[in-house]
């Protein structure tokens, strides 16, 4: 086993470190950019499906959950088609209403989640078309979809998903630019500018990687806390949400993602000196709103750790710590910001003392509903 963690102290880390090489065979083969194509055999097979899709479904669980979430704000804004996020778990028990003209997307990294199958076989008699995107090959899934695309991730075994989730956000943001270049929804300069900003991803993570010495002291702070706010707006959202299952099940702190607008619904009056709140407030989404944002939860002496731009001022004003990652566009900036997040929950995890690879109660695949 410590042959297989290559050097690493756990599974987990090795698989945030993964992450720039992960992301590369996931794109790698498959963007084409001297041709201004994206090929994925899958999709090229049945572009007529997609092409006629009056609204894509996505299904599924956890973390690849927070992807498709991730991948409905990416698909929205690209190929202006709507695109629903379900919990498989609920999806299959509520007598859905799936047309023949749906496209279904089940994301699941290990292929096996007993919702997201039988989610995804109840879309399947409704007459739609599935699509699979999982990371094992020859899973129950991706046998069961009509077509898919794998995450080509390499095996995750730390029961935290960490390099699956940002290779799901690929290969998704790989799919909506592929059909949104199909649909003549977007304009070549425009499909190009995307295609290099992605080419640049894997080593924009291995820069935010740099930080993580810098994130071990900040969870040295934090270790001891009960509970933990996680805020982000737009295509932050669901990484705030990611962020939090992360802290959850490795340390078993009690937290909670939600968008940042929605504190001062609720969330808000939890906030008090005791409680650190991870806020994602890069530069191009929504700053502003983020920045107001961090000055209620300051007036309320909450603790702000903030995921900034790279060169960010007016955060690093108002937060007590900032983690730096690059710029990117905002669409692809969840690729960046989780890694921070991943890297803090795993050393509060190690500081006390976890199981960070077998969290308690928790199994890789969750073969039962
Ligand atoms: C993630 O850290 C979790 N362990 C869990 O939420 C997981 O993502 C979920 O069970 C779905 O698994 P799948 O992607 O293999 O379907």
């Amino acid at each position: 086993e410590q042959i297989e963690k290559g050097g690493y102290p756990h599974f987990m880390l090795k698989e945030i470190y993964e992450q720039p090489q992960a992301i590369r065979d996931t794109f790698r083969g498959r963007m084409r950019e001297h041709k201004g194509i994206i090929k994925m055999a899958g999709v090229d097979d049945h572009i007529d499906k997609f092409l006629n899709a009056k609204r894509l479904v996505i299904l599924a669980c956890g973390t690849s959950w927070h992807a498709g979430l991730v991948a409905e704000y990416i698909i929205e804004e690209l190929v202006r088609v709507p695109v629903e996020v379900e919990y498989a778990s609920e999806f299959r028990y509520r007598n859905p209403v799936i047309e023949k003209d749906d496209v279904v997307i089940a994301i699941s990294q290990s292929g096996e989640t007993a919702d997201t199958m039988a989610a995804m076989k109840l879309a399947k008699e409704h007459g739609a078309f599935v699509f699979g995107v999982c990371n094992v090959v020859g899973s129950s899934i991706s046998r069961e979809a009509h077509a898919g695309a794998y995450t080509h991730a390499g095996p995750e075994i730390g029961v935290a998903s960490t390099k699956a989730f940002t290779t799901q956000i690929t290969v998704l943001t790989l799919l909506g630019l592929k059909i949104a270049k199909a649909k003549g929804k977007i304009s070549t300069s425009d499909f190009h500018m995307h295609l290099e900003e992605l080419r640049l991803i894997p080593e924009k993570v291995e820069e935010a990687l740099k930080n993580n010495e810098h994130v071990r002291k900040i969870a040295e702070v934090y270790k001891d806390a009960s509970n933990c706010l996680y805020l982000g707006r737009g295509f932050n959202f669901p990484v705030a949400l990611e962020g939090a299952l992360k802290l959850k099940e490795i340390s078993y702190i009690h937290a909670e993602g939600y968008p940042a607008a929605e504190m001062k619904h609720g969330p808000i009056a939890l906030i008090d000196e005791q409680m650190p709140v991870v806020v994602i407030a890069t530069r191009r989404g929504h700053y502003d709103k983020i920045v107001s944002n961090i000055q209620e939860i300051k007036s309320r002496k909450g603790k702000i750790i903030a995921i900034v731009t790279k060169g960010d001022v007016t955060v690093k004003e108002l937060a007590d710590h900032v983690i730096e990652v690059p710029e990117v566009m905002d669409s692809m900036s969840p690729l960046l910001t989780t890694i921070p997040l991943q890297l803090l929950s795993y050393h509060i995890a190690v500081m006390l003392g976890k199981n960070v690879d077998q969290p308690r109660n928790l199994a890789k695949s969750v073969t039962v509903e």
